[in-house]
């Protein structure tokens, strides 16, 4: 049986700043704090799947210089299998993170060594997705390749969940090939060309991706919740009341934990049900990877139902 996650995207270096309101055009504003946290939406993925328990292994690029160092160490730490993150000439990716005091957060990448992946990095992780149940993707590395391993992961057998952000048009083909794809709601407007604000804006998209596409679809919805389409169903989840402090990471953290939960055999459905426990407790510390909580501490929660 097979037992593996493996992660195929980015790793980047954030650097989160506690602002209290965006800087106006041309002003200076004096942050309040600044974090340096291991990020990147693929590692984070990774990371949360990993902290939960799950055989991890991660897909992709860093730079040979301090950052990536420091990226591949906190991988390692937190139990994530590293052979296939190439080291390149390329500089780390980096995320720039301006986290507000009511927990929403303005975000930048630089792509850096993130798009040096290649078909080639897809190819040299061949008998470990050969060993893989769910191959999980995100769009922080070169579009094309992102293609190309959707196509190898369905060809080797893998379950596909495609996180598909940063929105970017993506051909219908592809997405097709996906059994799970997941969106935040400024991702599903764009792909949807509608907004997608609430419950219900998120429950007519989710059916109607569904429908376009043939996957199951994730729409998370912040502190709202998510919605969930599986097999056609539509069903809203509502996120754990907590008080939050910084959501970098938060959406990552949710698809970590619907990867552990499909791997302990729930259905999709009850395994955004688990997610939203491993997000609510990210929510809650500065930060992406080392915020993700681990196993006991999303079991407690989830007893507290
Ligand atoms: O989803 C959060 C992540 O997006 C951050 O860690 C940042 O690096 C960007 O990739």
């Amino acid at each position: 049986m097979r037992e593996k996650i493996t992660v195929i995207g980015s790793l980047n270096y954030d650097i989160v700043l506690k602002i209290p309101r965006l800087p106006e055009c041309g002003e200076t504003l004096p942050a309040d704090s600044a974090v340096f946290s291991p990020g990147g939406k693929g590692a984070n993925q990774a990371v949360q799947a990993a902290k939960l328990g799950v055989p991890v292994h991660m897909v992709g690029c860093v730079g040979d210089d301090g950052h990536g160092q420091i990226l591949l160490e906190a991988a390692r730490r937190y139990g994530v299998d590293t052979e296939h993150v190439r080291r390149c000439k390329e500089p780390t990716g980096m995320g720039i993170i301006n986290a507000m005091e009511d927990g929403s957060v303005f975000a930048c990448i630089v792509r850096g060594a993130n798009f040096a992946v290649k078909k080639e990095d897809i190819d040299q992780a061949k008998e470990i997705l050969k060993d893989t149940f769910l191959a999980v993707l995100q769009m922080e590395i070169p579009q094309e390749i992102n293609c190309y391993a959707i196509e190898k992961a369905k060809e080797w057998g893998c379950k596909v969940l495609l996180n598909a952000a940063p929105a970017e048009e993506i051909p219908l083909d592809y997405l097709k090939m996906c059994d799970i794809i997941v969106l935040n709601e400024v991702e599903a407007g764009f792909y949807l060309k509608i907004d997608v604000k609430n419950e219900k804006d998120a429950r007519k998209g989710a059916a109607l991706l569904a429908e376009t596409c043939g996957s199951d679809i994730i729409i998370t919805l912040g502190k709202t919740g998510a919605v969930v389409s599986e097999g056609g169903k539509v069903t809203f989840i509502p996120s754990r009341k907590v008080e939050a402090i910084e959501a970098t990471g938060a959406g990552d953290s949710f698809i970590g934990g619907v990867g552990y939960a499909l791997k302990s055999g729930k259905s999709l459905t009850d395994a955004c049900r688990f997610a939203t426990c491993c997000s609510a407790v990210t929510v809650c510390r500065m930060g992406a990877q080392d915020a993700m909580p681990f196993l006991e501490e999303v079991m407690e929660l989830e007893k507290q139902r």
